[in-house]
């Protein structure tokens, strides 16, 4: 377990993107998380925050603002060698926190982490309730569109 009070959780600048790009290879490669490039993670800078461990990314978050209602939870990602020390639910607090700042009123996830989402508190809803924005601009991006086995999830904040 490392210790809470060595890892922060900030809003990243466009010097972090290369490490981000690197920590979520991984994941992107699997088809876990959608790809997004530079040009793309620098134009969303301020949507971001990172989890840094001694000056290193240890996880990322973004808040894509949909509508004046309605903001998703996406890219979020821990470290392997990281995991399960709070740092996503870390960042998720800190994301609900901006949301609630913004009067957004409900935060919706598309993902296959149910256990995660469960334990803060997300409900599943039906994956018709999605944006379509959501499907047109990202869904089509996804090497496994459209026979998606993601579950969507949602929190009034
Ligand atoms: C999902 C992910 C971000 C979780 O990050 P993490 O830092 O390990 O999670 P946390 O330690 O903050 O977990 C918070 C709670 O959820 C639980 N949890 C975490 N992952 C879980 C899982 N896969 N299944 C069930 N519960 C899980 C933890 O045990 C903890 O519960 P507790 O409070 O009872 O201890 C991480 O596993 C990851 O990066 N996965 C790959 C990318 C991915 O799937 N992203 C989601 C795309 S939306």
């Amino acid at each position: 377990m490392i210790k809470q009070e060595n890892i922060v959780y900030v809003k990243p600048t466009l010097l972090d993107i290369d490490e981000m790009q690197k920590l979520v290879k991984p994941e992107v490669d699997e088809g876990i998380i959608l790809p997004r490039n530079d040009d793309e993670m620098a134009t969303n800078i301020r949507a971001y925050v990172v989890a840094k461990f001694n000056n290193k990314i240890i996880g990322f978050c973004a808040l894509h603002i949909f509508s004046k209602k309605l903001a998703e939870i996406r890219s979020l990602v821990v470290d392997k060698s990281y995991r399960r020390n709070k740092v996503g639910q870390n960042m998720i607090l800190f994301l609900i926190e901006e949301s609630q700042k913004l009067c957004v009123n409900s935060v919706f996830a598309l993902t296959y982490q149910k256990g995660f989402f469960e334990k803060l508190g997300f409900s599943m809803i039906n994956k018709s309730e999605l944006p379509e924005q959501k499907i047109w601009a990202d869904c089509i991006k996804c090497k496994y569109f459209p026979v998606c086995k993601e579950i969507a999830f949602i929190k009034q904040i």
